[in-house]
């Protein structure tokens, strides 16, 4: 497969997609995985990704230069082409200003990578530093302005300054596949539905005849990673589904209903939420409200785990970003909310860990949950925060809090079904404010409280921007919470993007 030297750029993982779409085995490791390590797992091609730093300073995250001289195919994307400029004794500089956005590939010179590739096409830029000089014995193959392209046949080295694994380059799938294929001559040897027959092998074999339990909680991961264990070893695998109280309109009732009787798994429902309910009394905090869900969480599981009689594995839908992001030398993005410790569990459960997702990417996880039968509409899902509704009404969160937000929530996600904008967005949801305000109703006078409905576009839900909902599909959603849902008389809609706003509200 190819090798992704992971030096931090935001678009990674996308390169990693883009070659498992071709139907290519990839994998993204830290890029100061050890030579010894990089050369075991020979991989047909090398490519050196983006990444924040720059190859000049005393800090710069570098590679050996024996790497490079290895004779396996090697491509350098922004940083990743500085980098070889810089190791063969060219010139990196700090441009005036740096480059981002759309610029025009002029081809100055052939070269493999761009076979079939039209000239002045539309490709994507976002650097600072820029190449000077190239070193000995490269050629420029193209130019935009800055030089975009060099590469030194002989040793098969290429290096482009422009991101080809962003829909904004237009012709970036030919470039990638033109070294994935005709320069690296991979061979394809990705097919999900090998995954999905292998994964089932390995877990019986794994697991035996021993007990499995798996904490079930509705969304599209855990529940592929437990449709696929059901499918390898039935009955041996107990779902624990802990209804916290904080969950979307109905979801227990869905759960039984999707999981339990139409694939026959073996769940046990936990219903805890006068547990959380009572964690949460008078505690408003947004982070403080999340360590109170979290802890809970962990109590709840940990009791119920324990009282299934010699269960040997917890089972989780662990999935590629988590572990890449778990690795990754940039370390855990700064806390700006503690995402990652909520929903989550200790490590030392005394269970030995069975993952079968990890290997997978999002959309290949939904790819191998439609392939198990599971219905498009739901591995297709909205991610949901573990600490749930707790997040969503804004400060002190009560019961009936919680009742007016299921009913306000399940309306906007019902009519975003109805005319067919759920998949045209990719989080949408409720958000209740603790804002009375003053309304009229008929001749009376109301005073309750405010609701936004929030919806957001993102690839990675690192940056987002609003969606861009038709008025009259908000005026829709607007008039039926307000008649419908007794406690809210107005209606927002929330036209933040991220940054600098956040996607939910606590
Ligand atoms: P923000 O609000 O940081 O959210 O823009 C980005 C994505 O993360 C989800 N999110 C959470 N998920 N526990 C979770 O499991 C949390 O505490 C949490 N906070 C935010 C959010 O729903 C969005 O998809």
């Amino acid at each position: 497969g190819i090798l992704i030297l992971d030096f931090g750029s935001q678009y990674n993982q996308l390169i990693g997609r883009r070659i498992r779409e071709m139907e290519v085995y990839s994998e993204i490791i830290p890029f100061n995985t050890p030579l010894s390590e990089i050369l075991e797992k020979k991989p047909a091609g090398i490519i050196l990704s983006g990444g924040p730093s720059s190859v000049n300073s005393e800090t710069a995250n570098l590679v050996s230069k024996e790497l490079l001289e290895s004779g396996i195919p090697i491509l350098g994307i922004c940083y990743g082409m500085q980098l070889i400029t810089h190791l063969f004794g060219g010139k990196v500089s700090r441009g005036t200003k740096g480059e981002y956005g759309k610029a025009e590939l002029e081809i100055t010179k052939n070269c493999p990578l761009f076979a079939g590739v039209s000239n002045n096409s539309v490709v994507w830029m976002s650097h600072f530093d820029e190449v000077e000089s190239v070193p000995e014995n490269f050629d420029i193959n193209a130019k935009s302005g800055v030089i975009a392209a060099i590469s030194n046949l002989e040793k098969n080295i290429y290096g482009i300054q422009f991101h080809p694994e962003v829909t904004h380059t237009e012709e970036g799938g030919k470039m990638l596949s033109n070294f994935v294929f005709n320069i690296c001559k991979a061979e394809k040897n990705w097919f999900l539905t090998n995954y999905i027959e292998k994964t089932i092998a390995e877990i019986k074999e794994k697991v035996g005849s021993q007990k499995v339990i798996l904490g079930l909680s509705g969304g599209v991961d855990s529940s592929v990673a437990a449709v696929l264990i059901h499918r390898a070893i039935g009955k041996q695998l107990t779902c624990i589904f802990v209804d916290t109280g904080l969950l979307r309109k109905d979801e227990d009732k869905k759960v039984m209903k999707n999981y339990g009787e139409h694939f026959d798994l073996n769940i046990k429902l936990i219903d805890a939420s006068e547990r959380f309910m009572k964690k949460l009394e008078n505690v408003s905090e947004p982070e403080a409200k999340r360590k109170a869900i979290g802890n809970e969480f962990v109590a709840v599981f940990d009791e119920e785990s324990h009282k299934i009689e010699g269960a040997k594995f917890l089972a989780q839908g662990t999935i590629y970003p988590d572990v890449i992001e778990s690795q990754s030398v940039k370390g855990p993005s700064a806390v700006i909310k503690s995402h990652h410790n909520v929903g989550g569990l200790p490590e030392e459960m005394g269970f030995e860990l069975l993952e079968p997702l990890r290997e997978l990417f999002k959309d290949e996880v939904r790819k191998v949950g439609e392939e198990l039968g599971i219905p498009h509409h739901l591995v297709y899902r909205h991610p949901f925060p573990g600490p749930g509704l707790g997040i969503r009404i804004l400060g002190a969160v009560d019961a009936e809090k919680v009742k007016i937000l299921q009913e306000a929530d399940d309306i906007f996600i019902e009519e975003l079904y109805k005319n067919d904008l759920y998949e045209k967005v990719s989080q949408a949801f409720v958000v209740l404010l603790p804002v009375k305000s003053v309304g009229v109703m008929g001749d009376e006078r109301t005073y309750e409280y405010t609701a936004v409905v929030r919806s957001a576009n993102t690839i990675d839900f690192m940056t987002a921007t609003w969606s861009r909902l038709p008025y009259d599909f908000l005026d829709l959603i607007s008039s039926r919470i307000i008649n419908e849902v007794r406690g809210i008389n107005r209606v927002a809609y929330d036209i933040s993007s991220k940054p600098p706003a956040t996607i939910e509200w606590e």
